[in-house]
């Protein structure tokens, strides 16, 4: 069933917990991908009764054209999702945001990083309508991608601050054949662009047998990206995989991961790996 009112929404949800049964959330801004339906799937086995929300979020996007741009496939996503979810929260702009957000988050240095500092007001965006529909649904369990694996950490703040009473579930990235990270950007790739980005992993992938410590690596993945023309780095950072702050060696940190960002034309493409 598809809801597009937030007062629809709410009262559906709270029937839901009243009768007792478990409510899972796959916050997305469709255009869903097999990425998209491992978290319905995942969220479909663990939980008596599936949201999912499709919504092209305005205020997350700090790039215009990316917003324009990003595609929007509504119909086919309700096809994807089948029987997979219970509900379909596919709202208008003006219903989420009736008058301009005024949320204000200080999700504190996880999210000052890497896409935090690339896109400002970016996180802040994604805090708004996650908390909105954290408060609208009160879901038991929330679904996110560890694509967006600095998301995940701003939205366990977000949870914090909020006083949420939702578990985060992290779940892991999804691949093309190629080892591409699927991403709804990726259908704005050509063909000839959609292959060669699959070097970003295969080149993270080479860099996890370097022998070698933090500068070393860095310095494997920056040239490795510089020989291919297609590609402009914006950031390739090693960084704790908690506290997401910069690493210069391996000893400071339990684990740490390397995140990515590649632009093939005017596409935007992230990923991340882990090295321990
Ligand atoms: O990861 C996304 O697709 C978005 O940032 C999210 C969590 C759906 C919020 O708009």
């Amino acid at each position: 069933m598809i809801i597009s009112t937030v007062e629809g929404l709410t009262k559906i949800a709270q029937g839901v917990r009243a009768d007792g049964k478990t409510i899972g959330l796959v916050p997305t801004m469709g255009a869903l991908h097999e990425g998209h339906l491992s978290l319905i799937r995942r969220a479909r086995a663990e939980n008596d009764v599936v949201f999912v929300s499709i919504f092209v979020n305005p205020v997350q996007f700090n790039n215009k054209e990316d917003l324009v741009k990003y595609p929007r496939t509504l119909e086919n996503d309700v096809k994807l999702i089948g029987e997979y979810a219970d509900f379909i929260f596919a709202p208008t702009v003006e219903e989420v945001f009736p008058t301009p957000p005024t949320e204000e988050y200080d999700f504190g240095q996880v999210a000052n990083v890497m896409e935090g500092a690339a896109r400002p007001g970016h996180f802040n965006g994604v805090g708004v309508i996650v908390g909105r529909l954290f408060s609208w649904v009160n879901p038991h369990k929330s679904y996110f991608g560890e694509k967006d694996y600095q998301q995940i950490a701003v939205i366990r703040e977000l949870v914090r601050i909020g006083n949420h009473s939702t578990e985060i579930v992290p779940c892991p990235i999804v691949r093309e054949p190629n080892g591409l990270a699927m991403s709804s950007r990726n259908r704005r790739l050509t063909p000839e662009e959609f292959e060669t980005a699959a070097q970003i992993h295969q080149i993270l992938l080479k860099s996890t047998e370097i022998k070698g410590d933090v500068p070393e690596i860095k310095a494997f993945v920056e040239s490795e990206i510089a020989k291919v023309p297609a590609f402009t780095l914006d950031y390739f950072e090693m960084a704790d995989d908690t506290t997401l702050q910069t690493v210069h060696s391996f000893s400071e940190a339990k684990g740490v991961m390397g995140f990515i960002t590649v632009y093939i034309g005017a596409v935007r493409l992230i990923d991340n790996i882990r090295y321990r």
